[in-house]
């Protein structure tokens, strides 16, 4: 598909600005981690130009597992290290693909999809799951993106509770041989 010429320019900058003063306003009162991240997702996927789905997935042993997303439906379980996302999350640092079809093991979850942008949710320590975008047209996130949407990520870790999210026990309270047990089923 031909690049709409939507996303360049300035008006990216001051796009993105509103949506992160948005963001603020929309998850900032809200503790729910559900809530937060379904109207994330939503903000998203009606704010930025171009986009066929948008959405979360979250780490669950060693899987990612889908999260709260806008768009078709997707794939459901990413095993840990494999498509975009997996490896996203294993290497620890975002990841932007011009065309989807040059990446080797990318997932497709809809054959619109000509390109995508994930990152990596990485708080105190740990990787949490990830952020993913697709768009049906090939070069369609740049380096400016990337910075504003791992920016926004750095927003969420105020508002959602990732220990939650991922269904990990919580270990306020536990000894260091508890809290050390529920590192270990992590991964
Ligand atoms: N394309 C992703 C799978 C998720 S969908 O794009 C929603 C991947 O390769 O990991």
């Amino acid at each position: 598909m031909p690049n709409s010429g939507r996303w360049s320019g300035d008006n990216v900058h001051s796009m993105y600005e509103t949506l992160l003063v948005q963001l603020e306003a929309l998850i900032g009162p809200e503790t729910d981690w559900l809530a937060n991240l379904a109207n994330t997702a939503a903000l998203i996927y009606h704010t930025l130009p171009d986009l066929n789905w948008a959405g979360f997935y979250l780490r669950k042993g060693d899987e990612l597992v889908l999260g709260p997303f806008q768009g078709k439906p997707a794939c459901v379980r990413i095993p840990w290290g494999k498509g975009v996302c997996g490896t996203a999350a294993v290497k620890q640092e975002s990841i932007v693909v011009p065309d989807v079809h040059l990446f080797a093991g990318h997932i497709a979850c809809d054959p619109a999809s000509c390109a995508e942008i994930v990152v990596p949710i990485e708080h105190a320590g740990s990787i949490w799951g990830v952020l993913d975008l697709d768009s049906p047209f090939k070069g369609r996130f740049s380096s400016l993106d990337q910075a504003y949407l791992e920016k926004l990520v750095g927003i969420l870790h105020r508002h959602v509770d990732w220990r939650v999210a991922c269904q990990l026990p919580t270990t306020e309270g536990m000894g260091s041989l508890g809290k050390t047990l529920v590192e270990k089923m992590r991964l």
